[in-house]
């Protein structure tokens, strides 16, 4: 038998005393780093961030967003990561720790509740993900000429609530399946296949797409800056993009830290993390733009350029049918491993307070948050009342994304950084953070932006997410 420092060490869970029972952790700072930019490179990257560089202006966005990334992104995300491993708790379990008896773990709730909101709409839109594996794979994609058409039977695919609903369910199980494994053999060892994968895809899909006749023309869009488009809104989608890419503002990355050793620098371990999901999304764009252009299209198509415009050009080039299979296999897989750390912080919330075992939170959460999706796979055109709200004139699947995916986790990374800057003792706050760091002085700059300029920045930016609500609607 195992002693118990040997079994953490070894990654298996131990004895079912939850007294006893110790936490998970990664094998390696690789896996860490991979889980977590598994996490971050999602959806987002390939579905939103092309679609906002091409409305706001190109690189003049690009710029913009990087600076958010270096100044507000990095700092939240290294404050989650501290807060987690200094307490090594899920989000309630880790304000609790950090501040007995105080309402602070609120804000741990409503991460757990906003990672659950995301993931019930989240694994709607990464069924469609497979849903398009399967177009490719059966080659429906073959015989069509243009995006017109591709748009016909991508509206005509989101329509039919059946077939959405199946692949809702077949994603959120794929998911469940992964979680219930454990942080080793689930998490870690899923992404460390996957991911590399991902990169690879993404890189073949950039050379594809720049050597196609007339690519240069989306190249030269997407990294000629246009400022004139730059405006008030620019900061907020950017600022509201790097927070959901980086999927900061929630836990996840609290959950994630929970299970990183005291021995690894969280410093280079996290700017790795926003390194790596930059370089995904700049690539997505690259793989998007000149393809776009190549064919003729306008670049801002809304969110459905990369199920729309895709197809298009996977039926122009030398095995597009193989290329358009990987390309949604991947896909799906981006969204999988985001979707992983959706559920993982539902599920270490559960079994850390509530002591329930991690099968039971795992199935439990997967069913409840698919009954939760059932009206966002529904409102894409299969149910005219989800399709369009009364009253609020939008649809459940962008009222969901407003609410968690935009307003709860800027409110969270907002009260996030409040916390760790103001109320948890900041000896505590750098000892989680610059512990095993081979720069320890950076730990005064990053508290000095966790203190005044990511909580003014994330401030303002809810501010306006909010009065622009209220003025639109
Ligand atoms: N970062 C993910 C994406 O870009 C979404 C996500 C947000 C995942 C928050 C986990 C937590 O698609």
């Amino acid at each position: 038998m195992l002693t118990a420092e040997e079994a953490t060490d070894s990654g298996e869970a131990v004895a079912s005393n939850p007294q006893t029972r110790r936490r998970e952790t990664w094998g390696s700072r690789l896996a860490f780093v991979l889980a977590a930019a598994g996490s971050a490179i999602g959806l987002g990257n390939v579905w939103r961030f092309p679609y906002l560089v091409g409305k706001n202006g190109g690189a003049a966005f690009l710029i913009i967003y990087l600076a958010i990334v270096v100044l507000i992104g990095l700092p939240v995300m290294i404050a989650e990561v501290g807060l987690g491993r200094f307490t090594r708790r899920n989000p309630v379990g880790a304000f609790a720790r950090a501040a007995p008896n105080s309402g602070w773990r609120v804000v741990g709730v409503l991460g757990v509740i906003t990672g659950f909101g995301i993931l019930s709409y989240y694994s709607v839109v990464a069924g469609w993900a497979i849903g398009y594996t399967l177009k490719a794979v059966t080659g429906a994609f073959a015989t069509l000429t243009d995006p017109g058409q591709t748009g016909n039977l991508f509206e005509q695919f989101v329509g039919d609530a059946w077939t959405v609903l199946a692949l809702h369910a077949v994603f959120m199980a794929l998911t469940v399946a992964a979680v219930i494994g454990g942080v080793r053999r689930g998490i870690e060892r899923w992404t460390l296949i996957l991911m590399p994968a991902l990169f690879l895809m993404l890189l073949l899909l950039v050379l594809r797409s720049l050597t196609l006749d007339g690519a240069g023309k989306g190249f030269t869009f997407y990294l000629q800056p246009d400022f004139s488009k730059v405006t008030g809104a620019t900061f907020i989608a950017a600022l509201g993009q790097a927070l959901f890419s980086l999927s900061v503002g929630m836990g996840a990355l609290i959950t994630y830290g929970s299970y990183l050793s005291e021995r690894e620098d969280v410093v280079i371990a996290t700017a790795s993390v926003c390194l790596l999901d930059t370089l995904a999304a700049f690539l997505a764009g690259l793989a998007i733009f000149p393809a776009l252009f190549a064919v003729g299209l306008e670049p801002a198509q809304g969110a459905g350029l990369t199920f729309v415009v895709l197809p298009a050009i996977f039926h122009r080039i030398p095995f597009g049918g193989l290329f358009g299979t990987v390309f949604f296999v991947l896909l799906t897989v981006a969204a999988l491993t985001s979707a992983i750390s959706l559920l993982e912080v539902c599920v270490a919330y559960l079994t850390d307070e509530k002591r329930w075992t991690r099968k039971g939170a795992c199935v439990l959460v997967g069913i409840v948050s698919f009954l939760l999706g059932i009206p966002a796979a529904l409102s894409t055109g299969a149910s005219p009342f989800f399709s369009q709200l009364p009253f609020l004139h939008v649809g459940y699947l962008d009222l969901m994304d407003t609410i968690f995916g935009n307003i709860a986790l800027t409110l969270g990374a907002l009260l996030l950084c409040l916390f760790v800057g103001w109320r948890w003792v900041p000896q505590d706050a750098l000892k989680g953070v610059i512990e095993g760091s081979a720069y320890p002085g950076l730990g005064q700059h990053w508290l000095f932006l966790v203190r005044y300029v990511c909580p003014v920045a994330i401030g303002t930016i809810l501010l306006q997410i909010l009065m622009n609500l209220f003025v639109q609607g």
